[in-house]
């Protein structure tokens, strides 16, 4: 009896607690920029899904004005990332636009980015190496002609067990940045 009490005493009192979870919103709210990847593979087919995720991001007018190139080359990636780990993959996200087709690159990063972590994938956005790779590795990384660089999403394996809350940086609190009329 004590026994079933107690599973029943778990069944209300933490599965709720996770069953709340909404399954959408949970890799959007619980995502981390990670900062300690571990060496390892992606799959093909895990990456596919990832880049379909930019694929089917939102655009202004529908343009999907971008383009992703992956980056799996260690060494050429390393000269873009200099702290690379082994296996990781840079997707570089690029267009011949302007201010607009730079939001629509930062949505279609975004996707990427959250895909990567609802996989179970450690992933972190960067705009610190686009100027450099926009001036010197255009060719080497062979963007289409006419494009450069906005964005990139790295992705890799991370140690299983991270989670935003032990993860993540702070955040400011909901009340100081929302307002409502
Ligand atoms: C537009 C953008 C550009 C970023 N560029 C870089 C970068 O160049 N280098 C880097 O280490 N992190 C970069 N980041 C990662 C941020 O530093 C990170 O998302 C932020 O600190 C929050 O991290 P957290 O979610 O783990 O708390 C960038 C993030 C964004 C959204």
């Amino acid at each position: 009896m004590k026994k079933f009490l107690g599973i029943c005493m778990m069944f209300f009192f933490v599965f709720p607690a996770f069953s709340q979870e909404n399954p959408g919103l949970k890799a959007i709210v619980n995502h981390y920029a990670a900062r300690n990847f571990t060496a390892g593979d992606i799959s093909r087919s895990d990456l596919d899904q990832i880049l379909q995720a930019g694929v089917r991001a939102p655009s202004a007018s529908n343009r999907q004005p971008w383009h992703f190139t992956v980056v799996r080359n260690q060494a050429l990636a390393k000269r873009i990332v200099s702290n690379i780990v082994e296996g990781n993959v840079l997707i570089v996200i690029s267009t011949a636009g302007g201010q607009r087709e730079f939001l629509d690159c930062a949505l279609a990063a975004e996707n990427i980015y959250l895909a990567a972590q609802a996989l179970g994938y450690g992933s972190r956005l960067y705009t610190g190496p686009i100027d450099a790779l926009n001036q010197n590795l255009k060719g080497d990384v062979g963007l289409p002609s006419g494009h450069s660089a906005v964005i990139l999403v790295r992705v890799g394996r991370v140690q299983a067990g991270a989670d935003a809350v032990s993860a993540a940086s702070a955040r400011k609190a909901a009340n100081e940045l929302v307002s409502y009329k």
